[in-house]
């Protein structure tokens, strides 16, 4: 992550929490079609046959992975560095590659002795050049930002990660070029591996589950003739499957990874020596029978009650966190 140290420069993630709390949030109505232009264009280089529609036959001529990896990699490239840079090819196709050859490198280096991993991985990611790539275009971005912000002229302009994160930094620390840059690598990365892997799962499972097709096409119709101010709140059978498809097949099968800094006494009184791993095995949890009967069934409806569409009361949301569905971390720390 180009060196990224979660440190005292910002002990307490003020910047990640204000760009993906506060600014990321309030931008959603701006950034929502930007996405959604993003998958519409993304979606047709990859099909084969006539312009997708509900009758048409398409073929898709590419891996699902890699279909999904490009079509996530483009929005995120337009999401953190806006039109200028994301539609600069060669940068795109470096920062789709950067967070993929990094996990490649960190996997690599987890089975090699500890002295010779900075050597090896080092090597690794220059032999790549993405990172490189990535590094020398987002430092002259975040530079071009700060001069526009200095003269005056840039603030309003640009929806973007990298906008978000010089607007959040406030310490001389923070507002370090280098850290600013460091921190939007660290950013990206956290949101480049985890999204792909739910975007396949759930085209996967659609493939498999073909007759959920027209059901949610049929209720993403309905809510679209509401005009809702909010329309994926109304998509609740969407977001069920989704729940659903996260549940059976999360990234990891642990979540929640930490490790002890000091001796630490669990509740049951468990006692984890300084420097062991802790994590949540939560494949397992997800497929537990006491949390959800018959667990290994693929039930599309598992968190969808008729009722919920006329009632206020809290559903279960795929976004919504707890310790039976650890797929988005700790509950008391996500994002
Ligand atoms: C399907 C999509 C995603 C999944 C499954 C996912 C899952 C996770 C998990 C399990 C963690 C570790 C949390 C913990 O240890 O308690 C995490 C961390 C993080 N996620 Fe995500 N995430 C997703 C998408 C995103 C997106 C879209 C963003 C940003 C907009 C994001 C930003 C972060 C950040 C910044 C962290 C690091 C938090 C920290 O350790 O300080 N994630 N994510």
């Amino acid at each position: 992550m180009m060196g990224f140290e979660h440190n005292e420069i910002d002990s307490d993630e003020y910047v990640t929490m204000q760009v993906i709390k506060m600014h990321l949030r309030k931008n959603l109505p701006v950034l929502n079609p930007v996405i959604q232009r993003a998958v519409e264009r993304g979606f047709p280089a990859y099909l084969k046959g006539a312009t997708p529609s509900a009758e048409s036959e398409v073929v898709l001529i590419t891996p699902v992975f890699s279909l999904v990896k490009a079509i996530v990699g483009r929005v995120n490239n337009q999401i953190f560095f806006g039109d200028e840079l994301s539609q600069n090819e060669e940068f795109a196709k470096a920062a789709m590659r950067y967070p993929w050859d990094g996990s490649t490198t960190g996997e690599i280096c987890r089975y090699l002795p500890e002295a010779v991993v900075p050597i090896v991985g080092r090597i690794m990611m220059a032999l790549s050049g993405s990172m490189r790539t990535v590094d020398h275009h987002v430092t002259k971005l975040v530079d071009k930002r700060l001069k526009e912000l200095a003269d005056g002229t840039g603030e309003k302009q640009h929806v973007d990660i990298t906008q978000f994160v010089i607007l959040s930094s406030r310490t001389p620390g923070q507002r370090e070029p280098r850290r600013m840059v460091q921190l939007i690598a660290a950013l990206l990365f956290a949101v480049s591996l985890a999204v792909p892997m739910a975007l396949y799962w759930a085209i996967i499972n659609l493939c498999v589950h073909r007759e959920y097709i027209d059901a949610l096409r049929e209720e993403i119709e309905a809510v679209e003739q509401q005009q809702l101010s909010d329309p994926l709140k109304g998509m609740r059978l969407l977001d069920s499957f989704l729940r659903e498809s996260g549940r059976l097949n999360p990234p990891d099968s642990l979540s929640v990874q930490r490790k002890a800094v000091k001796t630490f006494k669990l509740s049951d009184g468990t006692t984890i020596p300084t420097g062991n791993l802790v994590a949540v095995p939560q494949y397992a949890v997800m497929r537990d029978p006491d949390y959800y009967p018959n667990p290994e069934q693929f039930n599309p409806r598992r968190f969808y009650l008729e009722e919920d569409l006329t009632s206020d009361n809290a559903v279960q949301r795929f976004t919504d966190v707890n310790i039976q569905y650890p797929f988005w971390g700790a509950p008391t720390k996500s994002w």
